[in-house]
């Protein structure tokens, strides 16, 4: 018996040397000490010994499988280790090596300006419009009080779909539109969008630009909401200490009609057009123009961006040199 088990225990060391993982392990582990292992056999062979015997085998027996549940118990602590190291090996981070570089975008700087000029105007009352730039010529020019012969369309020319449908000149067509929807109600909007016209492209021009429309009708509107509209807009936007200036001009779509400069430090600059809506343009709109009277403006959003920003080349702003757009991320500089 006692060979039996120095045998037993000799073979299960042997054994677990080869063994590299935790199932043989267990597989192993029934082997040696399950139901059915040499140990269960020499338990259940104590009782034919002769009774003197009896006690000091049982001991042995009881030794040799304490021996053997340890083996097993270091040999499983050995794989978790290993385990562990494997895991630990696979997954180390150099934290030394250099980052991954994400590039993110920004808004475009026109859509700052825009942002700008809407949070001004909402904040006084108003709300913002959109109207088509595929525009009938009906709204770009008739409902403006341009009849099909009026000279005012020579320095609107622009790209014509057909006869009647044309990339639209300004966002004036919008105030027409919006009157039409209000039926006869107050109106307080302004119209970011783009507009275009038939110009050779230069530092100054450009066939495709933005404006904004502004248009306010109501009872008792004056000249002088007009004119305070347009300054405290412009000490917003520019500073508190700019000063503008009204000049008496002509829209077919205004009477009286003003171009607005505003002064750069050195000499004035024109920024915008604006005048009292014209009784014709009210009329075709469905307001009684001795009932009610409106003001409306015009800017030209590249101008204003051209100024705040002093940037040389309207072409800057489409030719999409991230050079140039970088400058202008993360919002105002
Ligand atoms: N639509 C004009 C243009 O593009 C600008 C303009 C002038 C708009 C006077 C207005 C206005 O609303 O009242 O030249």
């Amino acid at each position: 018996m006692r060979e039996r088990l120095t045998k037993l225990l000799a073979e299960i060391k042997e054994k677990l040397e080869t063994i590299e993982d935790q199932n043989s392990l267990n597989v192993l582990r029934s082997y040696a000490l399950g139901r059915k292992s040499e140990i269960t056999n020499l338990m259940a062979a104590l009782k034919d010994l002769p009774p003197e015997e009896k006690p000091l085998m049982g001991k042995l027996i009881n030794e040799a499988k304490q021996k053997l549940e340890a083996y097993f118990e270091t040999k499983k602590a050995n794989l978790q280790a290993k385990v562990l190291q494997e895991k630990l090996a696979k997954e180390a981070v150099d934290v030394t090596l250099p980052g991954v570089e994400f590039s993110s975008g920004s808004n475009h700087i026109l859509k700052t300006v825009i942002e700008d000029f809407e949070n001004f105007f909402i904040g006084q009352g108003y709300s913002i419009k959109e109207g088509p730039d595929v525009e009938l010529d009906y709204y770009n020019f008739e409902m403006l009080n341009i009849a099909k012969d009026h000279p005012a369309r020579a320095m609107h020319d622009t790209f014509y779909v057909d006869a009647k449908r044309l990339l639209r000149s300004h966002t004036s067509p919008v105030q027409a539109r919006t009157m039409l929807e209000s039926a006869g109600k107050p109106i307080k909007i302004i119209c970011p969008g783009k507009t275009y016209r038939r110009d050779e492209d230069d530092q100054y021009h450009s066939h495709q630009f933005m404006q904004i429309e502004g248009l306010v009708i109501d009872e008792d509107i004056t000249m002088a909401d007009l004119k305070g509209t347009l300054l405290s807009f412009i000490k917003y936007y520019f500073g508190e200490d700019k000063e503008i200036r009204l000049r008496p001009s002509y829209f077919p779509f205004t009477e009286p009609s003003v171009e607005v400069d505003i002064f750069d430090g050195e000499k004035y600059v024109e920024i915008l057009g604006a005048g009292m809506v014209h009784p014709n343009v009210l009329k075709m709109g469905g307001y009684d123009p001795d009932k009610v009277q409106g003001f409306a403006f015009g800017i030209g959003l590249e101008r204003i961006a051209m100024l705040k920003y002093e940037i040389d080349d309207i072409r800057h702003f489409y030719t999409n040199d991230v050079r140039f757009l970088n400058q202008f991320k993360g919002g105002k500089r």
